[in-house]
């Protein structure tokens, strides 16, 4: 059933960069209302907890440093259809192959250092928003 809610992560460079406000900009105009955000600097066990459908790709120790060397900003984002329209306005995992206006194509540097995370499904997303957030966090 859709839930109308996805989860995204604004990734350590975008925090070091100083995107956090351009994208958070780019998300309230395509029409995400805020439901829950915080800034928070993930540790070793969490990034390898999330990112643990990719323990076996020759990418995962530099996923892992990448996303534990900085702060992250934490959010949940509901508007209708909500998982695949973020993942629309995101892009491609690699900022060469995403389309004009996207996020990664604005933010990210490479595939790599890509900006954001956007769920891939709605489990997902109501799996990711509770590792991060309780209940009297989401509004
Ligand atoms: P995400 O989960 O962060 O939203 O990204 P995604 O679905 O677009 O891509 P995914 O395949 O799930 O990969 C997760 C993250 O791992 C890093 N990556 N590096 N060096 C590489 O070839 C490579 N491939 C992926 C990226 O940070 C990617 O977002
Ligand atoms: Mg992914």
């Amino acid at each position: 059933m859709a839930t109308n809610r996805t989860f995204a992560m604004l990734k350590p460079d975008s925090v070091e960069k100083g995107y956090v406000g351009a994208i958070l900009d780019k998300i309230n105009a395509t029409g995400f209302r805020i439901v829950a955000l915080k800034m928070t600097h993930l540790t070793m066990a969490d990034a390898k907890e999330f990112y643990d459908i990719h323990k076996e790709r020759p990418f995962f120790e530099e996923l892992v440093k990448y996303m534990t060397r900085g702060p992250i900003i934490a959010v949940i984002l509901e508007k209708e259809n909500a998982v695949e329209d973020f993942r629309a306005l995101i892009g491609a995992t690699n900022p060469v192959d995403a389309a004009d206006g996207t996020i990664r194509k604005l933010f990210a540097a490479s595939v790599s250092e890509n900006a954001v995370h956007g769920s891939d499904s709605d489990e997902n997303a109501a799996i990711e928003s509770t590792f991060h957030f309780s209940g009297r966090e989401m509004f």
